[in-house]
């Protein structure tokens, strides 16, 4: 139960155990093909989506060295670990960062954009670049009104880190009008780490031809020509193709709105468990990330207590980062997550706090009581 690598189905971890095929064959480019136009579904886009190998930071180092120039000013918003990141990224390709950022746990405000976009009248902000759920404090930030504004602005393009929010809650990249969005395989997915992917705009598109940061393996023209072909410039994880074929083929089968409706489910009857246990839910209610709860666990150690819910009944959740460590623990439920899989946990962090003397019998009764509520009428 960590926000990733996240469960892997049978059938497709039947599809990585088939024997590998040429990458330059008839079969592989049915591959292509297939996937291809089902991660256009998941995007809600007729953009490009490019597949890579590589983890989720290929993909958004894709989106910055092949849309942007050296000293180009962007904005970067950061909350949390993976903004920061986009900091670092941008940094060491010598971008100008303005930062817009919040105290972790917190969402970035919209209207901070808006002003900063706003008063940028020389048009010398070539982009806005943010991470949608940030997987380090649960955070869900409000990607629509910001993409919002950064459409008003015109010029400026969107670089957005949807790693932990693809295949988890919406993220409908031509409505939203999106033009660079990267995620990653080991997330909602369900299929294990390795593959990661970019959806490019037109515009996104256009910048690249002025875009003078060095690239090789990550040159997105390359994949968009050999796509062209169906194909790859490079040799790919041919495995993780099969089994992103079949995990895709899965999705496709249970519908969007059936995927973001059994995340906000998983959600609520989290964070309603958690309140019932007297734990303090480390975001604002209002932005829980659907695919992560993160849960502040005041004087007691939350390493500890992990150590614990791993030792006892073999379930791993995941930590704070920086100085959240030790503070926060994290329950991730994106990708292939069922009921069962929430009960349980519920269960064990119950139980935990039980043996602990933090809570009655009656108050690890009243968590599961809740969760199946919330289980039951979502
Ligand atoms: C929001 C977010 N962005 C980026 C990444 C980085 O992905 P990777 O570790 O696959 O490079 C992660 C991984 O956990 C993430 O959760």
């Amino acid at each position: 139960m960590i926000p990733g690598p996240t469960p892997v189905p049978e059938k497709v971890l039947q599809a990585l155990s088939k024997h590998p095929i040429g990458h330059r064959t008839k079969e592989f480019q049915e591959l292509v093909e297939s996937t291809t136009t089902n991660l256009q579904w998941l995007h809600q886009t007729q953009n490009d989506v490019l597949t890579i190998t590589g983890s989720g930071t290929a993909a958004m180092e894709a989106g910055i060295i092949n849309t942007l120039s050296k000293g180009d000013k962007v904005i970067c918003g950061e909350n949390g670990k993976f903004g920061e990141r986009w900091v670092k990224v941008a940094k060491e390709f010598g971008l100008e960062v303005i930062k817009i950022d919040s105290e972790w746990g917190t969402p970035l405000n919209p209207e901070e954009f808006k002003r900063v976009l706003e008063k940028d009248k020389q048009k010398e902000i070539k982009a806005v670049i943010l991470t949608h759920s940030e997987t380090s404090t649960g955070v869900i930030n409000d990607l629509e009104t910001i993409s919002k504004y950064i459409k008003e602005h015109d010029t400026a393009l969107s670089i957005v880190d949807c790693v932990t929010s693809l295949g988890a809650c919406n993220v409908p990249v031509d409505e939203w009008q999106l033009d660079i969005v990267a995620s990653g395989s080991q997330k909602g997915y369900m299929i294990p780490p390795g593959l990661s992917f970019v959806a490019m705009s037109a515009k996104a598109w256009e910048a690249a031809k002025k875009s003078n940061l060095p690239k090789f393996y990550l040159n997105l023209n390359s994949y968009r020509k050999s796509l062209s072909s169906k194909s790859n410039p490079y040799t790919p994880a041919v495995n993780l193709v099969f089994a992103l074929d079949e995990s895709l083929k899965m999705m496709r089968e249970e519908g969007l709105n059936n995927i973001f409706d059994r995340h906000n489910k998983h959600k609520l009857a989290m964070s309603n468990a958690i309140k019932a246990l007297n734990l303090k839910l480390f975001a604002d209610e209002k932005y829980i990330s659907p695919s992560i709860t993160a849960i502040s666990t005041g004087e007691m150690d939350a390493e500890e207590f992990r150590k614990t819910i791993k030792n006892k009944f073999n379930i791993l959740l995941a930590g704070g980062q920086d100085h959240l460590k030790g503070k926060i623990f994290r329950v991730g439920h994106l990708g292939y997550i069922n009921d069962r899989d929430i009960i349980t946990v519920i269960s064990a962090i119950s139980n935990t706090l039980l043996d602990l003397g933090k809570i009655t019998v009656q108050q690890a009764g009243e968590a599961l009581v809740v969760a199946s509520k919330y289980l039951k009428e979502n």
